[in-house]
């Protein structure tokens, strides 16, 4: 479904992950929306993760898997791009634990297998969410934490000023980093179809979070830092799976 008033792009290559991977990689490791404000909210969230099964779920080229694994944790990482996975191996070594898999699909791991599970940024790639929660929900311990971050709903309507905020729908954006340009193509939700979702999941919310980005942005990056400072990019959750009945 088309959302209203949103923008479209040609493109047969939509989200080609693996077409942009390297570009994708360079931008987002040091940029302010990644590296100054996205990755810290997603590990400030986390907290002390010493010991914790976590699967990062849509890990990319790894960058919050290795500041997992650097404060302790035992991360597995998932991507349904083998470009990105490659990466993700080159900056986590070989025998980091890395499945090429995609959440639409059923999970290459038993029921229960960890304690923590990740989404950072790859919810809003998918139509459905009910299948994939469903599975994030199959592979957390009883009690164990999903911790989301997502394109803010609001995002959508800011950039699509006509369009339905309260319908589900998706839409285009081209994306421009390191001299390359993709086009992209997001699911939006208004926010009470994601709440709807978790819960309908098995999810208690525990926290919705619009973080700030961390101070050490303001010198480094004025002008965006303003931005992010005053209007919101991304949405946080974490989110308890309930205990089976
Ligand atoms: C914006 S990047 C975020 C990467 C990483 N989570 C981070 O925060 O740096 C989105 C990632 O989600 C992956 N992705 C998109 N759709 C996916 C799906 N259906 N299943 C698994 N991964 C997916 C992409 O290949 C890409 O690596």
């Amino acid at each position: 479904m088309a959302a209203e008033g949103a923008v479209f792009t040609n493109s047969p290559k939509v989200n080609d992950y693996d077409s942009f991977a390297e570009a994708y990689t360079d931008h987002s490791d040091a940029d302010i929306v990644n590296a100054y404000y996205e990755r810290p909210a997603i590990l400030a969230l986390a907290g002390d993760v010493t010991g914790r099964r976590i699967l990062d779920a849509g890990c990319g080229s790894g960058p919050i898997a290795a500041a997992l694994r650097d404060r302790g944790a035992v991360v597995t990482g998932i991507d349904s791009s083998a470009k990105m996975l490659e990466l993700a191996r080159q900056r986590l070594g070989a025998s980091a634990d890395l499945h090429l898999a995609d959440l639409g699909s059923p999970l290459p791991f038993p029921d229960g297998a960890f304690d923590d599970v990740i989404a950072s940024l790859v919810l809003h790639y998918l139509e459905d969410w009910a299948g994939p929660l469903a599975e994030l929900r199959r592979v957390l311990t009883p009690g164990g934490r999903l911790i989301v971050s997502v394109d803010h709903p609001i995002v959508f309507k800011l950039v699509n000023p006509g369009a339905d905020y309260f319908a589900t729908g998706q839409w285009s954006f081209e994306w421009t980093f390191s001299g390359q340009t993709a086009p992209m193509r997001f699911w939006h939700r208004p926010l009470h179809a994601m709440t709807d979702a978790f819960t309908a999941a098995g999810f208690r919310i525990s926290v919705i979070s619009e973080p700030q980005p961390v101070p050490a942005a303001r010198d480094l990056f004025p002008d965006e830092f303003r931005k992010l400072t005053t209007s919101p990019s991304f949405l946080f959750f974490v989110l308890h799976a309930a205990h089976r009945r």
